[in-house]
């Protein structure tokens, strides 16, 4: 099976972009990252950016399908800024119902008051925030753990 590891707005700037809060590493080290990570539970991996939020909702929505056709574990999705913005992606969560781990690298909460709604987390099995780049593997450890349980 595949896991999507899917990521939203502004992600491709990852290692230049506020590194006191997201890091150094790039876009590039975290897909390496989740290569390993993904071998580890042999599964296949899928890794994506885009910075269109119609994009992301049409890669939920081909996910759903492959979920439901046995063939994908499910989303590790971090959303970026759509995360406290998108009904949209909300909605299609909910209608591909595709299995879904919201993520954040960092701890939104001890942020901005603006970051600590999500849109995402009443669709997500799980959320994760605060672990940095490291919550990558996590999560997708956790997701061929549910997988298997079919949580
Ligand atoms: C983020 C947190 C969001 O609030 C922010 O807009 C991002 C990245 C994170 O990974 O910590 O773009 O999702």
């Amino acid at each position: 099976k595949t896991a999507l590891i899917l990521n939203g707005p502004n992600l491709n700037l990852l290692g230049s972009r506020e590194p006191a809060v997201y890091g150094s590493q790039t876009l590039e080290d975290v897909k390496a990252l989740c290569s390993h990570a993904c071998q580890a539970q042999g599964l296949l991996l899928d890794f994506r950016q885009s910075n269109h939020e119609g994009v992301l909702i049409d890669a939920i929505h081909e996910a759903g399908l492959a979920q439901a056709a046995g063939t994908l574990a499910g989303v590790v999705l971090n959303a970026g800024a759509y995360t406290h913005t998108s009904v949209a992606l909300h909605d299609a969560i909910k209608g591909a119902g595709v299995r879904v781990i919201e993520l954040h690298i960092s701890n939104v909460h001890a942020r901005e008051s603006f970051r600590h709604h999500s849109y995402i987390s009443p669709v997500a099995k799980a959320v994760m925030a605060g672990f940095g780049v490291s919550g990558y593997a996590l999560a997708i450890q956790a997701l061929a753990d549910m997988d298997k349980a079919a949580l």
